[in-house]
């Protein structure tokens, strides 16, 4: 075969491959958008979920750290914890904590995430919302309008006074956030949490 046929056919395979994966993420689109119509949230594992999976962006990631600032010596959790990227970024900041997961491929590979950096947080496959949540400083969420609501009424129930929810892009119904940047919303508990 000449040069210029294994050219060809390294870029033919090349187009194959690119548009094999976009098939794929147009497949996965679809069932997501599916699922946003119906309100109905599956896990990759057909279980029943009240979000679906969708990572943090590095530049939400950031602004997050940011607005929560100090971990170190604190409590955290990450409410539908994915594949561990908020976790990580928290334990490897010092703090000790909790992700909650659903769903068990992405638990693993958050577990796995954690190894590898030799950082270690639990990763608890559990619904969030039969956890106690008072234990916590700092509680993180990427959450969903729906999922929003339901936990305002359980973190005015529970939350600890002092203690901060930072959801991305979301934002709790009733409550006005302390601190907002780049749509990442800070929630402090105070003594009489104020109505938005
Ligand atoms: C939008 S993703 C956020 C992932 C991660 N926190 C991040 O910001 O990159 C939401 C995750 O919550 C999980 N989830 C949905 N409902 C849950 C529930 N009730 N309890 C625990 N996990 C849940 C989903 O499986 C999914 O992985």
């Amino acid at each position: 075969m000449s040069r210029e046929d294994e050219r060809l056919k390294a870029a033919l395979k090349r187009y194959k491959e690119a548009k094999l994966h976009y098939n794929e993420l147009a497949e996965k689109h679809k069932v997501l958008a599916r699922q946003v119509m119906l309100g109905e949230y599956y896990s990759v594992s057909g279980l029943r979920i009240d979000m679906p999976f969708v990572p943090s962006t590095a530049n939400k990631v950031e602004t997050m750290m940011e607005l929560i600032g100090t971990l170190r010596g604190k409590k955290a959790a990450d409410l539908g914890c994915g594949d561990g990227k908020i976790v990580f970024e928290m334990a490897k900041r010092g703090a000790t904590v909790d992700g909650y997961e659903l769903e068990p491929r992405l638990a693993g590979q958050a577990r796995g995430r954690l190894s590898e950096a030799s950082l270690s947080a639990r990763v608890i496959e559990q619904n969030f919302f039969t956890a106690d949540l008072s234990k916590y400083d700092v509680i993180t969420i990427y959450g969903i309008t729906s999922v929003m609501k339901r936990l305002e009424i359980k973190l005015r129930q529970e939350m600890k006074l002092g203690s901060v929810l930072v959801s991305n892009t979301f934002t709790l119904p009733n409550w006005r956030p302390e601190r907002t940047k780049n749509d990442v919303y800070l929630y402090r508990k105070v003594e009489n949490t104020e109505e938005v």
